[in-house]
């Protein structure tokens, strides 16, 4: 579905991804592993058409994408949840998924609040009073209601409680069995590990590792080089 092969991403002058090649199946949770700088968010930055400057090859259902802008990744169906998550503090939260509804999506309000009941106690709230794991789950619900065929998630789980996290797991999880891939950008590697069919490790913009589920735990000495513990 997803295929990114050998991909270079600059800033400015500065070469950060340096031959990334990963492939996400369709129906599949992949996840992207690594420390923070190690260009993860440049990755999916790059697939999502927000940075220009890179070369190798993107394709989605076949389709070249690497050339495009923004606006045409995101109506070719990929849908970036970003680190920073960017949802509109002065509209409620029923109003942040009205703008981004899509006519058509198989994901309506009442699913993305089935799917995220603190959500549904919320619909009044503004965006602004909600907690960091309910902004997050607004904000991937706000990618649900736009009908993606692929989810790019950066860092879901940064900086959220454990009771949270859970309650993440279970929907991205959800997410993949209604038939919808996620690429899962991710620093918790208990989360990935729970959700993940295939993980990669990238290391200073390369692609260091790569196991398929069940492989990955036995790997020790993968854990301790590559990825920060704890
Ligand atoms: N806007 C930017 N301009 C210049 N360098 C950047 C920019 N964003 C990130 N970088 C650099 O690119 C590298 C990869 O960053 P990033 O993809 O954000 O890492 P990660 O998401 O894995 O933590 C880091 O060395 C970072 O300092
Ligand atoms: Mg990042």
């Amino acid at each position: 579905m997803l295929e990114v092969e050998a991909l270079h991403a600059f800033y400015g002058k500065s070469h950060i991804l340096q031959g990334v090649s990963l492939v996400v199946g369709d129906g599949e949770i992949v996840a992207l592993l690594g420390r923070n700088g190690a260009g993860k968010t440049t990755t999916l930055s790059s697939i999502a058409g927000l940075i220009q400057s890179k070369n190798g090859a993107i394709r989605f259902a076949g389709r070249p994408l690497q050339d495009l802008p923004a606006h045409h990744v995101s109506r070719a169906g990929i849908a970036l949840v970003p680190e920073h998550r960017g949802i509109f503090k002065l509209l409620t939260v029923e109003e942040n998924l009205e703008i981004a509804a899509r006519k058509g999506s198989r994901w309506d309000m009442k699913a993305v609040y089935g799917l995220f009941p603190r959500l549904a106690e919320r619909r009044r709230n503004g965006g602004g009073a909600l907690s960091g794991g309910e902004q997050q789950m607004l904000a991937i619900a706000r990618a649900l209601v736009n009908a993606p065929k692929l989810l790019l998630l950066d860092e879901p789980t940064e900086g959220l409680a454990p009771v949270i996290v859970d309650e993440l797991r279970s929907a991205v999880a959800a997410i993949r069995d209604a038939g919808v891939p996620v690429l899962l950008v991710e620093q918790n590697l208990a989360f990935c590990l729970a959700l993940a069919d295939q993980s990669y490790i990238i290391e200073q913009g390369r692609i260091v590792h790569h196991a398929r589920r069940g492989e990955f735990a036995a790997t020790e000495d993968v854990r301790e080089r590559y990825l920060t513990l704890g």
